[in-house]
């Protein structure tokens, strides 16, 4: 805009250039060339050059408005940042907490040193989803629908029927199918699933509603119970450096036949009884089983060429023990003090 008043003029000039350079733009509203024109205004007499200046002076103060609007809105695009990255909240500026700061949780620590001797034994690692659906869930496990069994597993499920997993064993179906041209040319399937399960528990010490599981599936030609026990006492020694004793008891999966629970002699008494062990010497840590045929059928596997055998355990109640923590709502706590003593 061009004003005809030669002092409106000159300030519209100069503060249009302090507009530019400001970083506050708001400021250019308060600047003193704007203040003296008001002021000027005041003291002109009444009459028609007072009232062209008067008009102009307005004008001016219209435009700076303006300008500063839609600067002000052209600007609500902010850089992005990564809101699960850890910042600094004492930083006037949003600034990421130095890598020296933070530690591994406890949990993730125990699922490496898992991972690691799984690593040397053969296996490959895969992680489990965290949201699946109803076939993975169930149906591809050989749990015919309606059937009771569903009910042992306290699932979440969303508005959309999606399936918040209750347990890895969702990945066996995925594992086996993904496999099965590898078995065909002579390769068994070996891999373990981490991963995160939810379950709609009462809370208490010994339940949460989000933990970690373990599964581990094994497939190839001539595969029976023996491999199975054997694979899961080599970890365990492994894990604990210490010749174990293990047993099973028959128990029951829809996924496995025969399914087992599976306990080993207390590591930290020696089988003489202990807290850990509830004084019996004996920790029942995992459910396990020869697949059921259903299983790898429903995979294309045929069952009467192949077998294998698949568990899954708590990576929670493996970290409890070992550490001797008391309480499993701890994990997710965000508890400073209980991290700590893990960096
Ligand atoms: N998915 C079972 C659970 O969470 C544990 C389990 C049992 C996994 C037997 C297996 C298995 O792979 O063969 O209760």
């Amino acid at each position: 805009m061009r004003y005809q008043n030669d002092e409106v003029s000159a300030a519209a000039a100069a503060l249009k250039k302090l507009f530019d350079r400001a970083e506050d733009k708001r400021s250019v509203l308060r600047a003193p060339e704007l203040a003296a024109l008001y002021d000027r205004l005041k003291v002109l007499p009444a009459g028609k050059a007072r009232a062209e200046f008067g008009k102009e002076v307005n004008a001016l103060k219209s435009e700076l408005d303006q300008m500063v609007r839609e600067h002000s809105s052209a600007s609500v695009v902010r850089k992005p940042i990564d809101v699960t990255a850890p910042f600094d909240v004492n930083a006037p500026e949003p600034k990421l907490l130095p890598l020296s700061s933070g530690s591994k949780h406890p949990l993730m620590k125990e699922l490496d040193n898992i991972l690691e001797i799984f690593g040397r034994m053969g296996f490959t690692a895969i992680e489990s989803r965290q949201l699946d659906d109803d076939y993975h869930m169930f149906s591809s496990l050989n749990f015919p629908k309606d059937h009771p069994a569903r009910d042992d597993y306290d699932t979440f499920v969303t508005n959309e029927g999606l399936i918040a997993p209750a347990h890895t064993s969702t990945m066996q179906n995925r594992v086996l199918k993904a496999g099965k041209s590898g078995l065909e040319k002579g390769e068994g399937i070996r891999v373990i699933i981490p991963g995160r399960v939810f379950r709609n528990e009462d809370l208490d010490a010994r339940h949460e509603h989000t933990f970690y599981q373990l599964e581990g599936v094994y497939v190839d030609k001539g595969i029976h119970a023996g491999h199975l026990i054997a694979t899961l006492q080599a970890f365990l020694e492994e894990y604990y450096g210490q010749a174990l004793e293990v047993k099973t008891q028959p128990f029951y999966f829809p996924f496995t036949e025969p399914s087992f629970e599976f306990a080993l002699s207390c590591p930290f008494c020696q089988k003489k009884g202990c807290q850990v062990c509830s004084y019996s010497g004996w920790i029942e840590l995992l459910g396990c089983g020869m697949i059921h045929p259903n299983v790898l059928r429903e995979a294309g596997i045929d069952p009467d060429v192949y077998t294998g055998f698949a568990w899954g355990g708590g990576i929670d109640r493996l970290t409890m023990m070992k550490y001797g923590i008391e309480d499993v709502r701890y994990f997710h706590s965000g508890n400073l003090t209980f991290l700590r003593q893990f960096s």
